[in-house]
């Protein structure tokens, strides 16, 4: 099951890391998403209730089997199993956290933890982990990733924090296969312009295509 789950994010490619006001206000924008060919949703725990909207989400899209909905800023393994019981695919951080890891080890659900540096993703790797989520990664680079990849090519590097149209090349160029992707796609929903938001999934769904072609 973790292994399937791994494979249906690289298949997707881009994670959309999706933070909203609201349970109602993250639907729509899931919704708007998901019309434009994203099909993974990374649903964050700044959201109010954000377990609600998990629930939500994955009865919507339960007979979506290429929908892969999850949860983001998970920071401890208690917040793991709320997200787990409300039916989370996956688990992203932006930290490393051992008994995080060892709750998702049991229920075989992959666990994304935020790393910054080569001795958390050993860590992170040791604990189970087989993506680590670079977080923020504007400020290292797709240089980083390269580099890091010489002596762990083992290990899938999502990067997260500040990825655009205009650069994400650079990142799949570097080795990174599962990009994590927030603002740039959300921008328009700050405004409530949710056919913009699909407008934008697409240009990142085909622009992602055509740079792993
Ligand atoms: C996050 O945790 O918010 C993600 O890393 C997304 O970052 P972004 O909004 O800069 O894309």
């Amino acid at each position: 099951k973790k292994m399937q789950t791994l494979q249906a994010l690289e298949k997707n490619g881009i994670v959309a890391v999706l933070r909203a006001d609201s349970v109602e206000k993250a639907l729509r924008i899931t919704d708007a998403l998901i019309a434009g060919g994203i099909k993974s949703i990374e649903l964050t725990f700044t959201v109010p209730n954000a377990d609600v909207a998990i629930k939500k989400l994955t009865e919507l899209y339960q007979d979506r089997d290429d929908v892969l909905v999850g949860a983001g800023t998970v920071l401890d393994a208690q917040t793991a199993q709320t997200a787990q019981m409300a039916g989370a695919k996956f688990i992203v951080a932006p930290t490393f956290d051992p008994e995080t890891a060892a709750f998702c080890n049991l229920y075989q659900i992959p666990y994304i933890p935020g790393c910054m540096t080569v001795n958390e993703m050993k860590a992170a790797m040791q604990a189970g982990a087989e993506v680590i989520k670079l977080f923020p990664s504007n400020i290292v680079g797709p240089a980083f990733v390269k580099d890091v990849k010489a002596p762990l090519p083992q290990l899938e590097i999502m990067p997260s924090g500040g990825i655009s149209l205009d650069n994400m090349g650079n990142w799949i160029k570097a080795g990174c296969k599962i990009l994590g992707v927030g603002g740039s796609l959300l921008k328009p929903a700050e405004t409530n312009d949710f056919a913009k938001v699909t407008e934008t999934a697409r240009a990142f769904v085909d622009k992602y295509q055509q740079l792993t072609e």
